[in-house]
C-alpha cells in the first residue's frame, strides 16, 4: 500500500514510520523544509525512544521518504492521513483547524484519482464532515471518501503503543472502499491481535474526546483524593491500589501527582468542554477536571514554599525534570511552567535539571538557572523538588543530595522515594497524598 501521511509532528512521524516499518510504501509530507532536510539527516525533530533508529531503517529501506511538495507526495496514494496539529484557538479554547482544513484542500486540489483521506490529528466532531464538503466543491468528479482514525499513542511510548495499541478506531460513513483500504492499512497489526473498531465517522471522533477525557478525570480524581488523604491522615498509594484492583476500575492512570500536563489532555478537555457547550449538552464533570487541574499546578507552588516553611524569599528551589511526563523534551503545558511561575513570584530563585527537556525548556523558564545534573541542580539549594519521575531519579544517591544542600528538604510530587529512606538520608520529606504506603 502506498500512504502519505501530511505533517511531520509527533503523530505524523511515528505513524508513517510505523507503518513503513510494517512494509508500507510511506511518504511524509512537511511544509517545513529545515525539518524535513534535518530528518532526512538523522535528527528527528522530537525526543521519542528509538524514533530515530526507526526511521533511519525504513528510509534505508526505502520505503518511508519525505518531502516539502504535496501534490508529489499524494500522488498514487491508497490512503492520505492528515496528522497536522490542532492547538487550542487562542481566547475560546476551541480547536483550532485552520491547519486540518489547509491540508484537506490542497490535498483534494492535488489529486488525480479517487482517494480515501484520513484525518488522524484529533479533531472535534463535524470535521470530517467539513473535509468532506471541500471535497465535493472542490473535485465534484472524484469519488473522495473521508475517514476518521483517532490515534491514542502515548509519547515517550509511542512506537511501542502504536505498534500494539489496545484498539484502533475507524470511523466512516459506510463506504465500502474505504472499510476495505483501512482494513489493509492495519492488516499488519492482525497478528498483534488489536481489534479493528469501525464506527461511524462522528463517533470515531467523538471517542478519541472521550477517551482523553476519561483518563484526564481518573488522574484528577485520583489527585482529590490524595489531597483529601493529606487532610485525614489516609495514604494515597494504597487508596489507589486498593481501588484499582477492582477490575472495573483498573489500576492505570491513578497515581497522584502534580496534576496533567502534555500536548493532549489539556487542549483535549478544553475542546471536548467547548463542544459540549455547543450543543447544549454540557460535559459538567469535565468542566470541573479542567478546573481542577489547572488550579492544582498552581497550588504545587504553595505546597513548596509551606516545605521550605512558609517562606521563599532568597531561598534556591531545585527542580529535577521539567517535561510534562519522562521521556520526552515536551513541555506544553507542563506542570513545571506553573511551579516556577509561583516559586519565581513567591521570590525564590530556581534551578533545574532535566535529563532531555532542558534545550525546549530554557526559553520557557528564563530565570530559571539549568545545571548539568540532578546533583549539581541540588549543591546549595534549599529544597530539592521531583517534578518529573524520569528513570535516571529514582535512584539517586540520596545522602550524598541531602549532605550538598543548604537545608535537606525534599518535594517528591511523584512519590518515587519511601519516605524512610528520603529520612534515613538525612531530608525532611513532603509527598503527595500521604505519609507512605504502610506496606
Ligand atoms: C495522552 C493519552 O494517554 C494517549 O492515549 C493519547 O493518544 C495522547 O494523550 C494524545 O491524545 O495524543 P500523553 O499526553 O502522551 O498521552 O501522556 P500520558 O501518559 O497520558 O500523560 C498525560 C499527563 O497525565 C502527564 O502529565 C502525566 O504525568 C499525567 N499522569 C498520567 C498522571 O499525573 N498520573 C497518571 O496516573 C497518569
Amino acid at each position: 500500500m502506498k500512504i502519505t501521511m501530511i505533517g511531520t509532528g509527533y503523530v505524523g512521524l511515528v505513524s508513517g514510520a510505523c507503518f513503513a516499518d510494517f512494509g508500507h510504501d510511506v511518504v511524509c509530507v512537511d511544509k517545513d523544509a529545515g525539518k524535513i532536510a534535518a530528518i532526512e539527516a538523522g535528527t528527528m525533530p522530537i525526543y521519542e525512544p528509538g524514533l530515530d533508529q526507526l526511521v533511519g531503517t525504513n528510509a534505508a529501506a526505502g520505503r518511508l521518504t519525505f518531502t516539502t511538495d504535496l501534490p508529489e507526495g499524494v500522488k498514487g496514494a491508497d490512503a492520505i492521513f492528515i496528522a497536522v496539529g490542532t492547538p487550542s484557538r487562542r481566547g475560546d479554547g476551541h480547536a483550532d483547524l485552520s491547519y486540518v482544513y489547509a491540508a484537506a484542500k490542497e490535498i483534494v486540489e492535488s489529486l488525480d484519482g479517487p482517494a480515501v483521506i484520513v484525518t488522524k490529528s484529533t479533531v472535534p466532531v463535524g470535521t470530517g464532515d467539513e473535509v468532506e464538503r471541500i471535497a465535493r466543491e472542490l473535485r465534484p468528479d472524484l469519488d473522495i471518501q473521508v475517514v476518521s482514525n483517532p490515534e491514542f499513542l502515548r509519547e515517550g511510548a509511542a512506537i511501542g503503543d502504536f505498534k500494539r495499541p489496545d484498539r484502533v478506531v475507524v470511523g466512516t460513513t459506510g463506504s465500502e472502499r474505504a472499510i476495505s483500504v483501512m482494513s489493509q492499512v492495519y492488516r499488519p497489526l492482525n497478528l498483534n491481535q488489536a481489534p479493528l473498531m469501525f464506527t461511524g465517522r462522528r463517533t470515531a471522533e467523538l471517542i478519541k474526546y472521550a477517551a482523553n477525557a476519561f483518563l484526564a478525570t481518573k488522574i484528577t480524581f485520583i489527585n482529590e483524593m490524595a489531597d483529601l488523604c493529606e487532610a485525614v491522615g489516609a495514604e494515597v498509594q494504597d487508596v489507589s491500589r486498593g481501588i484499582g484492583l477492582d477490575k472495573r476500575i483498573g489500576s492505570k492512570f491513578l497515581h497522584a501527582g502534580p496534576g496533567y500536563g502534555g500536548s493532549c489532555f489539556p487542549k483535549d478537555t478544553l475542546a471536548l468542554v467547548k463542544t459540549g457547550q455547543d450543543y447544549d449538552a454540557p460535559i459538567r464533570i469535565v468542566e470541573t477536571v479542567v478546573q481542577v487541574n489547572d488550579l492544582r499546578k498552581r497550588a504545587m507552588g504553595r505546597k513548596i514554599v509551606k516545605a521550605l516553611g512558609g517562606e521563599a524569599r532568597g531561598k534556591t528551589v531545585a527542580l529535577l525534570g521539567v517535561t510534562f511526563k519522562p521521556n520526552t523534551d515536551d513541555m506544553r503545558d507542563a506542570p513545571s511552567l506553573a511551579i516556577v511561575q509561583a516559586l519565581e513570584d513567591a521570590g525564590a530563585k530556581v534551578v533545574a535539571y532535566d535529563p532531555e527537556g532542558m534545550d525546549v525548556a530554557a526559553p520557557m523558564m528564563p530565570g530559571v538557572t539549568m545545571a548539568g545534573s540532578a546533583y549539581e541542580a541540588a549543591s546549595g539549594a534549599d529544597a530539592l523538588v521531583l517534578v518529573t519521575e524520569w528513570d535516571a531519579f529514582r535512584a539517586l544517591d540520596l545522602k550524598r543530595l541531602a549532605s550538598s544542600m543548604s537545608a535537606p528538604v525534599l518535594v517528591d510530587l511523584r512519590n518515587i522515594y519511601p519516605v524512610a529512606e528520603a529520612e534515613a538520608a538525612g531530608f525532611t520529606v513532603t509527598r503527595v497524598g500521604g505519609k507512605g504506603s504502610a506496606a
